[in-house]
């Protein structure tokens, strides 16, 4: 897969990590679909994002048109893991740092997503190979780690 042909990440847990691996995939023009378990833990995590791009408006570093491209076009959410990775060219995983949980979500990511999509895992400790062992064509399973500055 080219980069260019990266039109669309979903992102798994809207969490501390999800929403702020959304926001950057967002501030970068893609599309962003973001999968959590509760409704509230998303409207949550939409919240968050807008605050953080009303600061970053006011300050001069994002076009108030990028912020209304986000939050009309580009981010959306669902509680559905199908309809998040469907369509994705890349997932990654932001679950709690439980393997079995994040090995029960590549499980079912893996169903959904398709053959050729990258998928992410951003454990912060643990075996990449062993939760990746769960998907289908484990040579496109990576670990991505993010750093903020
Ligand atoms: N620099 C880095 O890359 C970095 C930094 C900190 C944490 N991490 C890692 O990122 C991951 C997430 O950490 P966090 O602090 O964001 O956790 P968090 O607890 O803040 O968020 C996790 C989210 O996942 C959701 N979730 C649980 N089960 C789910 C499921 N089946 N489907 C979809 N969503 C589900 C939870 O409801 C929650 O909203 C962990 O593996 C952590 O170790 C990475």
């Amino acid at each position: 897969m080219k980069l260019e042909e990266v039109k669309k990440i979903a992102i798994i847990g809207s969490g501390a990590m999800g929403h702020g691996i959304a926001q950057v995939c967002a501030m970068a023009g893609l599309k962003v679909i973001i999968k959590d378990i509760k409704q509230e833990f998303l409207d949550n995590a939409v919240a968050k994002v807008k605050e953080s791009l009303v600061f970053l408006v006011g300050k001069g570093k994002i076009t108030q048109d990028l912020m209304d491209n986000i939050t009309k076009n580009l981010l959306t959410t669902t509680l559905d893991t199908k309809e998040a990775v469907a369509d994705a060219q890349i997932v990654i995983e932001a679950v709690p740092e439980i393997l079995d949980l994040k090995k029960s979500v590549f499980k079912e990511v893996s169903s959904f997503a398709p053959k050729d999509a990258i998928l992410a895992t951003n454990t912060s400790t643990m075996s990449i190979s062993e939760i990746g062992s769960v998907v289908d064509h484990p040579e496109r399973f990576v670990g991505m780690h993010f750093s903020i500055r």
